[in-house]
Formats: C-alpha cells, sequence, structure tokens
C-alpha cells in the first residue's frame, strides 16, 4: 500500500485493469513511430544540451555539455615540472580499471606470459559491471546463431555500429560463455544442466543468460578470483591522471595519483589498456543514473588529451526502468529481465502504452512522453513516472517466480515496505550506459600507438543504442581480446623516453582557442558536496 493517496489512486487502477492488460501483446511500433518518438522525446535529440568541441580529434563534433567541459578541461598536473625518469612501476601491461573489463584483459594478458599491472581508483570490482543485473547474451542454442545476434544488435543499435566491432562481439560471444562458465560462474540452468535463457528488449530470440538478476555481480566475483589466484597485482585507489607517451608518440604509461594522500607516481608500460567504464555519474540533463560511483568518463578524457578519437560521444542511453519511488532508490536500475519475464508498463490510469520489449531508447521515449505530452504520469516526489506491473509475473508464470528469477528486485523495494510480488512498482528512465567513447580496431587500439581500450569507455560496438546483455558480453569479449593483443604487442616494444608534451600541447590549443571551462579533468569522483566541489 502506497502512503501518497495519488499514487495509492493509481495502483488501484492498474491492479483493476491487470486481469484485462494481462491479456493483451501492445504492437511493436513501425520504423517511422520510432524515428518520429525518439526525435521528440528522447534526451539525445535535446540540442541545448549539447556543445561542438573547439580542441581535439573530434573538433567540430556534439557531444553532452557536461562531457565537453571535461574533455576540454585542464590537466591535473603541471606536465613540465613532473619527472618521468625515475618510474615506480614498470611492466609490459598496464590496464586502468578494475571492472569486468580490465580485470578480464588483466587475466589474459597475464595467460599471455606479460608482467601485467591493474589500477584502479577505487577498489577491484567497484564498477558498472558489478552493477550488472540482466544477463549476458550469446547465440548457443539451436534455434540462433550469430548472425541472428548480429541482427538483432546492428538494428537495435540504427545500423550504426561498426561491423567487424559487432561481428567479432557476436561471434566470440558462445565462447565468453563458455569461458565464463569454466572460471566458476553460475549461470542459471535447468534441471537437465542447460542453460535458461530469455529475451531481452530487442531480441528476436532468447539468448540473455543470466545468474538471477545478480549477473554482472557474480561475473566480477568470478573474475576478481581469478585475478586473486594468478596473484596480478593491483594498485586501488589510485586514479590515472594522465596518459604518458615516448617520444614516438606510443603510449607507453601513466601518471598515477592516490585517491587519499594525492602522491603522484609514474608507472611505464610497454602497452596500456584503459578500462575506466562509463559516464553515468556525470549526470547529464540533470538524469539520475544507475552507474557505479566511478562512473566519471576518465578514460574518454586520458584517450582524448593523447590524440585517442571519440565514436558517438552524442550518444546515451537512458534505461527506461530506473527506480523512481522511493527517493532512497531513485535512479537505482530495475532490470529490463523484470519486463522479460512478464511485466509491462501501465500509465497512471491503468492502460498498458506500449510493448514492453522496445529497444531501450524507444522504450525510455515513449515513458517520457506518456509522462510529459500524454498528461499519463503518475506523479512522485522527485518528479513523474509510469508503473511496472510486476504482480503480472507471477500471476503468468505463478507463485515463487519472482523470488526465483528476481530476487535482488524483490530485496531492494522490499526494504522500503513494498512487495513487488503484489504491488506494482514506479519507473522513469535513468542514465544508464554511453553508447558512444574512443574509437578502435578490432583488436582494441586505439590511433595512438600501444593504447588499447576495453568496455564501456569503447564507442562504436553497439552503435547508437545497446540491447540488453551486450555490455556484459563485450566487456568480456573485448577485454580479452585487449589484453591478448596488448601482451602480444608489448613483446615487440622497446619504449622510448616518456614525455607528456601532448599535455602542454593540448593546454596550448585551449588556450588559442579560448577555451576555459574551469574544469580540472578527469574528474576522478561525482560533485554531490554542498559546495559543488569537485574531487
Ligand atoms: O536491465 C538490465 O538488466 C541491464 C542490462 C544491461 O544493461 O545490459
Amino acid at each position: 500500500m502506497y502512503q501518497d493517496p495519488n499514487i495509492q489512486a493509481s495502483a488501484e487502477l492498474v491492479a483493476a485493469a491487470r486481469a484485462h492488460n494481462i491479456t493483451l501483446d501492445p504492437p511493436r511500433m513501425t520504423a517511422e513511430e520510432k524515428e518520429q518518438l525518439l526525435r521528440t522525446y528522447h534526451p539525445d535529440y535535446r540540442e541545448d544540451q549539447f556543445e561542438l568541441l573547439q580542441v581535439g580529434p573530434n573538433k567540430g563534433e556534439k557531444v553532452p555539455k557536461e562531457l565537453a567541459a571535461l574533455l576540454q578541461g585542464r590537466s591535473r598536473i603541471d606536465p613540465d615540472k613532473l619527472d618521468l625518469d625515475e618510474p615506480a612501476y614498470d611492466v609490459d601491461v598496464l590496464v586502468i580499471g578494475g571492472g569486468g573489463a580490465g580485470t578480464s584483459a588483466a587475466i589474459e594478458a597475464h595467460q599471455a606470459g606479460a608482467n601485467v599491472m591493474v589500477v584502479t581508483k577505487l577498489r577491484m570490482g567497484d564498477a558498472n559491471t558489478m552493477m550488472a543485473e540482466g544477463g549476458i547474451q550469446a547465440a548457443d542454442k539451436p534455434n540462433d546463431s550469430p548472425a541472428q545476434h548480429y541482427l538483432d544488435a546492428y538494428g537495435g543499435g540504427h545500423f550504426a555500429a561498426q561491423k567487424d566491432l559487432l561481428a567479432k562481439l557476436v561471434t566470440e560471444a558462445p565462447e565468453a560463455i563458455r569461458w565464463l562458465s569454466d572460471l566458476g560462474v553460475e549461470f542459471d540452468k535447468a534441471p537437465d544442466g542447460t542453460m535458461i535463457t530469455t529475451h531481452g528488449g530487442g531480441t528476436s530470440r532468447k539468448r540473455m543468460h543470466a545468474a538471477k538478476d545478480y549477473s554482472g555481480a557474480e561475473i566480477m566475483r568470478t573474475l576478481r578470483d581469478e585475478a586473486l589466484n594468478r596473484q596480478i597485482p593491483v594498485v586501488d585507489f589510485t586514479a590515472a591522471i594522465e596518459l604518458i607517451l615516448d617520444d614516438q608518440g606510443r603510449c607507453a604509461g601513466a601518471v598515477l595519483m592516490n585517491m587519499e594522500t594525492r602522491e603522484l607516481k609514474i608507472a611505464r608500460a610497454k602497452t596500456v589498456i584503459l578500462a575506466t567504464g562509463g559516464a553515468g555519474r556525470l549526470h547529464y540533463q540533470g538524469f539520475p543514473t544507475s552507474n557505479h560511483y566511478g562512473a566519471t568518463a576518465d578514460g574518454l578524457v586520458l584517450g582524448y588529451r593523447a590524440g585517442a578519437k571519440l565514436l558517438y560521444p552524442d550518444t546515451l542511453q537512458y534505461h527506461p526502468t530506473g527506480a523512481a519511488f522511493p527517493a532512497q532508490i531513485f535512479g537505482a536500475l530495475v532490470t529490463e529481465k523484470v519486463r522479460s519475464v512478464g511485466a509491462m508498463l501501465i500509465n497512471a490510469k491503468g492502460e498498458a502504452f506500449m510493448n514492453p520489449l522496445e529497444t531501450r531508447d524507444v522504450s525510455a521515449a515513449s515513458i517520457i512522453r506518456e509522462c510529459s505530452d500524454r498528461g499519463n504520469g503518475v506523479k512522485t516526489p522527485a518528479g513523474w513516472a509510469v508503473w511496472l506491473d510486476t504482480p503480472m509475473i507471477e500471476l503468468k508464470h505463478g507463485a515463487g517466480t519472482i523470488e526465483k528469477r528476481i530476487p535482488a528486485m524483490m530485496r531492494m523495494f522490499g526494504k522500503y515496505g513494498i512487495d513487488i510480488r503484489k504491488e506494482p512498482i514506479l519507473i522513469y528512465p535513468t542514465l544508464h550506459y554511453q553508447n558512444g567513447g574512443l574509437k578502435i580496431s578490432v583488436d582494441g587500439q586505439t590511433g595512438v600507438e600501444n593504447l588499447f581500450v576495453a568496455g564501456e569507455a569503447v564507442g562504436g560496438i553497439h552503435g547508437r543504442n545497446r540491447l540488453m546483455g551486450n555490455s556484459l558480453l563485450d566487456i568480456i569479449v573485448f577485454g580479452r581480446s585487449a589484453g591478448q593483443h596488448a601482451a602480444a604487442k608489448a613483446q615487440s616494444v622497446t619504449v622510448g623516453k616518456l614525455t607528456l608534451s601532448h599535455v602542454a600541447r593540448f593546454h596550448q590549443a585551449l588556450e588559442e582557442a579560448g577555451v576555459d571551462t574551469g574544469k580540472i579533468s578527469p574528474k576522478l569522483l561525482p560533485t554531490y558536496n554542498s559546495l559543488g566541489k569537485d574531487f
């Protein structure tokens, strides 16, 4: 029972219409309807929220305002004052970031015999991987194929994915599942041992593998164990604040900063892998986020300043179902799996207003339309919302389904007295994923030699919208691959004289262009203090 009488009155309309709504299968939108919907309601189309870059490899291209301020911010260091000649660390492969992509990369580089080190600004596993819930896609059932997976993802991404990257993603997906399974990930299985797979938005086959609704945590647990067992060195609570190049313009290490003492150290490396994750904590357009505390686009800033190009930095993913109530979990992820196991999206009047498994951008735009122009939203203390009718799940699949398939959701809302088996929940889009990022070739390398990228900091794998479950997949496929390629490349590299002259040049370009955003970057941590003071 919701305490707010208006919310409760609407919840009662939803309950009254449930028996009817459950029989419906709302039609999918046509391509034209989707296009029109996105242009009118999706946040990526709010032109006043973007800015053209004035310096750097993507000069003239638009990015979110908040990101522009950081990409065109000033370094945390004076590049002329740092002594690079006596590095504290000297390794073959330096991995920056301790989430799923970075840890997979480190495992593979170690497997290849490289001297690898991970540096992470928080702890290993403090990452969006840990927060991922719904699952990981792989076409490994007889009725499916990588080609089918490719078509779903290519269409869902608005035909903008880099074809070679997407082909790699889908063809290596079954092997990624085998690798994780062999390492010890406990995927959901039927009594006969076969993997249970479900649909996600935009999938034409059931290919979502999951560990209930804490798939990312289970994957991260396993990867972290493997890295620890291998005794891969991890320097935690230490951020990379600048990439170092050598006198031949190749990436050759990073300037590291201890997050507590702010002491600086130099790491020299033959190859570097950026795996710093996403940007949700920049709260584009004031949206809440499902992202981890450290998701502040650091890798994009480091790579950009070193000369690496970005691809599609103007496209973000707003997950349709962020928790909109209660305030304590505002913006937290309500996994898409809730819809794939049977809950429908319902407006304040109790009407099913869209097919629950449209792609994410379309679903988010549709919810925003329902709450704005159509006036069919539920007023909450923080804004507007629509319902996700979770009691439908057990009406469709029987008692016990929610506890078995989405226990984390049951627990998250249960803490605040909402039993999702009996009451619908309020949701609204939340900032979830950066579709864009650093441009890579199929071996994971950027345009800066010896600088590799993996995970959410990469742009182009998914085009302009990612399907559910393809991110946990890409961190494994491209994380492993970056580790293998970086280790192989390191064998033939002799590092030249270390330099930060690219940072000095970037500062000069900012001055010449008259750009002063007033920001120091990378940001490292979000700004939540009352003074609005950055870390
Ligand atoms: O809805 C979800 O569980 C999110 C999955 C994803 O972003 O891949």
